[in-house]
C-alpha cells in the first residue's frame, strides 16, 4: 500500500471517506467507520456491487458469478476488490440508513479459546475470551486468525452483544477444512488467537413491528442465534418465525432451548425441517428443504407486507429463499442475509 491518497465519494448518500493506492475501497469504508453494503470481502458473494460514476479504478481477482461480464462492461465494480487510481464517485446500489447510522470501526481484538464443544457430529461450539470487549450487533460476523496455523476465516458470533469479551461461534466442521477441522483436537483451550471486526450487514433491525423471519440451515443457526437472544433481551414483542434446515434427525441440535424459548416468548414457533429424515428419525414434522416449508407456511399464516426477514447459510441455501421470500410479499429492503462462501485458497 502506498501513502498516495485518493478521495471516495459514495452517491446518493453523499458521503466522503479517503482511500490510500493499493487499499480497497471496502477496507478504506472499514477502516474510517463508514458502513456500505457488504458480505465476504473476497469478491465471492456480490453484496457489495455498486456501480462506478467517475474515476480510475483497478479490479482485483473476483468470482464472475459475483460480477458477470456484463455487468462489468456497464461499469459496475465490487468494492471489495476495488483499487482506487484517482478520486472516484461510487453509486451505491444497496444501502439503508440504519446501515449507516449503526457503523462500527473495524479493529482487531487479541483473545484465547476458552472451550470447544460438539454440537453434533460435525458442529462445533467454539468459545473465545477477548482481552477487550468487541462492540457488534446481533448477526455480525469477524474474522478468526490462529497465527500458529497461519490461518484465517470469517464466523459469526452465535452469542448476543451483551457478552461482548465472551464469544460464542457456532462452526461446522469439514474434513480437510484448513480452520474447522482443528476443532478436533488441534486447537486447545489457552490457545491465543485473533478477532478482526465486526464486518457484516445482517444484523438485527430494531424497534420495528410486524413478523421477524429467521432462515437458516447448518451453522447458519449461528447469527440466527445472536439475533433470536438479542431480539428477546430487547423485550420487543414481535411474531418470530425461526426456520431451519437440517439433512436429518442427528444434524439438529438446541433442540431443549428452543422447546424453553417457545413456552417463554408470546408468539414464537421453532420449525425444523428435515430434507433427507431417516427411517429411524420417527420424523413427524416439516419434510423437504427448507425454501419449501418456508413457501408453505407464509402461505399458510399470510403475510401483510410489514416483515423482517434473516438469513444464513450456505449459499445454495439463500438462493433458493430469496425469491420465496419476494414472492410471499417480503420488500427486497427488509430481506437481510449472509451467504457463508467458502475462503478463496
Ligand atoms: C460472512 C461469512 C460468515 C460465516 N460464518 C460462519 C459461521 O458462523 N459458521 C461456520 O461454520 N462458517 C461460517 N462461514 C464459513 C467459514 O468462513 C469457512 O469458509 C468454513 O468454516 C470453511 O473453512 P475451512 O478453513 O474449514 O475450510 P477450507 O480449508 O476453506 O475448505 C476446505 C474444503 O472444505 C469444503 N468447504 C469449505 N467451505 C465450504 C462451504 N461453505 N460449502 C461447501 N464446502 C465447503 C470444500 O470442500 C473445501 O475444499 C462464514 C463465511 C462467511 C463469508
Ligand atoms: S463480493 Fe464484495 S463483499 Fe462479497
Amino acid at each position: 500500500m502506498s501513502d498516495k491518497i485518493h478521495r471516495v465519494r459514495f452517491e446518493p448518500v453523499g458521503v466522503e471517506m479517503d482511500v490510500f493506492e493499493g487499499e480497497t475501497v471496502l477496507d478504506a469504508a472499514f477502516r474510517q467507520g463508514i458502513s456500505v453494503m457488504h458480505g465476504c470481502k473476497e469478491g465471492q458473494c456480490s453484496s457489495c456491487k455498486s456501480v462506478l460514476v467517475e474515476g480510475d479504478i483497478e479490479l482485483l481477482k473476483y468470482s464472475t458469478f459475483a460480477l458477470p461480464d456484463y455487468q462489468k462492461e456497464t461499469d459496475h465494480i465490487l468494492l471489495c476488490r476495488t483499487l482506487a487510481y484517482s478520486d472516484i464517485t461510487v453509486e451505491l446500489l444497496n444501502y439503508d440508513e440504519d446501515l449507516m447510522r449503526r457503523s462500527i470501526a473495524v479493529k482487531e481484538y487479541d483473545g484465547v479459546v476458552t472451550g470447544v464443544t460438539p454440537l453434533t457430529h460435525d458442529i462445533r461450539l467454539l468459545e473465545i475470551a477477548l482481552d477487550n470487549p468487541l462492540r457488534f450487533w446481533a448477526g455480525q460476523y469477524v474474522d478468526l486468525t490462529i497465527p500458529d496455523a497461519n490461518i484465517t476465516r470469517s464466523y459469526s458470533m452465535a452469542n448476543p452483544p451483551s457478552s461482548p469479551t465472551r464469544l460464542q461461534f457456532i462452526i461446522k466442521k469439514y474434513p480437510d477444512g484448513a480452520f474447522s477441522a482443528l476443532l478436533d483436537g488441534a486447537l486447545q483451550v489457552g490457545q491465543r488467537l485473533k478477532a478482526k471486526g465486526p464486518y457484516g450487514t445482517c444484523f438485527r433491525r430494531e424497534e420495528r413491528t410486524g413478523p421477524m423471519l429467521l432462515i437458516g440451515g447448518g451453522s447458519g443457526m449461528s447469527p440466527l442465534w445472536s439475533i433470536l437472544h438479542d431480539h428477546v433481551e430487547s423485550g420487543e414483542n414481535r411474531p418470530v418465525r425461526f426456520f431451519y434446515g437440517a439433512r436429518t434427525r442427528r444434524d439438529l441440535f438446541y433442540l431443549e432451548a428452543f422447546a424453553a424459548l417457545t413456552a417463554k416468548l408470546p408468539d414464537f414457533r421453532f420449525i425444523p425441517a428435515l430434507s433427507h429424515a431417516e427411517p429411524d428419525d420417527e420424523w413427524t414434522a416439516e419434510i423437504g428443504f427448507i425454501h419449501d416449508v418456508v413457501a408453505r407456511t407464509l402461505r399458510a399464516e399470510g403475510l401483510d407486507g410489514n416483515v423482517d426477514a434473516y438469513s444464513c447459510g450456505p449459499p445454495p441455501m439463500i438462493d433458493a429463499v430469496l425469491p420465496i421470500l419476494q414472492i410471499s410479499g417480503v420488500e427486497p429492503e427488509r430481506i437481510y442475509f449472509d451467504k457463508f462462501t467458502p475462503a478463496v485458497r
